[in-house]
């Protein structure tokens, strides 16, 4: 019981959290799946709607999950039952969610590892070779190796725990991965190419695909889906609905502005996913046009290895360059997913940081093991509700994502909303005498809005609608 009396970690101050939470909130999603979506649901369009609901929807569950970590000092674990104490499955809930995600996102992870090291040997250009990817993915221990190499630099920066560890190590990488993003979407928008018929594209044309709204084919329908598909990205990108903001707010220091500290998150995350639809948008339209920007995360390590070829020399070094931003983006978001689920064991079990970190470090690394064999000996073929053809690692990612996290939002909705009442975050908030100008939007969201919107997107995921 020695630990209990301890003082709980903290960040050492607003900047230390903020940054810590963005990096979490920053990661594959901004980088490869809000471009794409953008360039799809008609760009501007998407764009617009997006920024709506981050200023509305995304935000009422920032502040609730934050405020609710504050508040209560505890784990997402722990937190709920704190509340109620018969909220506690919805605690259990919130803490499986990470626990399934971080064996996943470590081989996505390790993928990402096994990129960056081509490019940095200069055999970048192997990676744009037919088959590459899916020849490598179905290795034997070439994935597995990678995972462990991911997974381990993850555990050393969680042991470090959370100023020492993961606030320090925010403090570098987000800088620098801002630095790079900037760089490769400055060159990004600076290409041109002309084709084998004579066409030459080039990268402003590419980026008006991403900012002018695209309204000929608009149909209420296709608006619906936009909306959808916005709402569903914006859920993921600002990492709510896994524990992991209630973990770092649970972090995050009684004198810090709340509101404003979330705004600052908001702005981050936004800002990055733009600047990365700056710089893939135009640069996958120059050299493969339209038809280069197909869905899916997987096309991140085909269609882009490929870009960088057709740029020549200096491909080698701008592929070396934005893996090396994607690792940066990757392991802050996975630091994260393993913080959530260390502190749900340290507050549980009473156990130190360091016995949770390998705890959770085994776990991840027998399933991690398991969805690398998922391409392999493993392999299989399961069509999901949401018409996805899954193996291993996109079933852990449906079930966690388009499943357990709307039912705990919506949760959490409830409670907060309906039964401890929103005045349980605002006074929260603004506790330290703060101004709070979104309350009343904050309380007819997390009642109404929010819940309703979840319920239409937990449906559609499960294939009701
Ligand atoms: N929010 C991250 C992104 O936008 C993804 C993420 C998922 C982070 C799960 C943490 C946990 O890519």
């Amino acid at each position: 019981m020695e630990n209990e009396a301890k003082k709980r970690n903290s960040f050492t101050g607003s900047i230390g959290f903020v940054l810590a939470a963005a990096g979490s909130a920053v990661g594959l999603g901004n980088i490869w799946r809000f471009p794409y979506l953008a360039a799809r649901d008609g760009g501007g369009l998407f764009l617009l709607i997006y920024l709506i609901l981050t200023l509305t929807f995304g935000f009422t569950l920032l502040t609730t999950e934050v405020a609710i970590g504050r508040k209560t000092k505890q784990s997402p674990l722990t937190a709920y039952g704190k509340l109620r104490k018969h909220w506690k499955p919805l605690g259990i809930m919130a803490c499986i969610i990470p626990m399934i995600i971080m064996p996943y996102y470590c081989v996505i992870g390790g993928w990402v590892v096994k990129y960056f090291l081509a490019f940095l040997t200069g055999s970048g250009a192997q990676t744009a070779e037919e088959g590459y990817f899916g020849t490598f993915i179905s290795d034997a221990s070439s994935p597995i190796g990678m995972t462990i190499v991911f997974l381990f630099l993850t555990v050393i920066v969680v042991l470090g725990g959370v100023d020492k560890g993961i606030e320090r190590f925010s403090k570098i990488v987000m800088p620098a991965l801002v630095l790079l993003i900037v760089i490769i979407a400055i060159f990004s928008i600076n290409q041109s190419y002309e084709d084998a018929d004579g066409t030459i594209r080039t990268g402003l044309q590419g980026l008006k695909i991403l900012f002018v709204p695209d309204v000929s084919e608009l149909t209420v329908e296709s608006f619906f889906t936009t909306l959808m598909d916005a709402m569903g990205q914006l859920f993921y990108s600002l990492s709510v609905a896994m524990g992991i903001m209630i973990a770092y707010g649970s972090y995050m220091k009684d004198d810090t502005n709340l509101s404003k500290s979330i705004v600052e998150i908001e702005v981050f995350d936004t800002g990055i996913a733009v600047l990365a639809g700056i710089m893939i948008i135009p640069a996958v339209f120059v050299f493969m046009g339209k038809d280069g920007m197909q869905a899916g995360p997987g096309l991140m390590f085909v269609s882009l290895p490929r870009v960088f070829l057709q740029m020549g020399r200096i491909g080698g070094l701008v592929g070396c360059l934005f893996f090396a931003m994607v690792l940066f983006a990757a392991t802050t978001s996975a630091v994260s997913i393993l913080e959530a689920v260390v502190s749900s064991f340290m507050d549980q079990f009473h156990c130190t940081r360091k016995t949770a970190v390998l705890g959770e470090g085994a776990i991840a690394l027998i399933l991690g093991i398991i969805v690398c064999m998922g391409y392999d000996n493993l392999y299989f073929e399961l069509k999901l509700p949401n018409g996805v053809v899954a193996q291993i690692l996109d079933i852990m990612d449906y079930v966690s994502n388009n499943l357990l996290m709307p039912i705990v939002a919506i949760g959490t909705c409830i409670l907060v909303g309906w039964i401890l009442k929103p005045k349980f975050i605002i006074d929260e908030v603004t506790k330290n005498g703060e101004k709070f100008g979104r309350k009343g939007l904050l309380i007819v969201m997390i009642k109404f809005v929010a819940p309703i919107l979840l319920a239409v997107l937990l449906l559609m995921a499960v294939g009701v609608i």
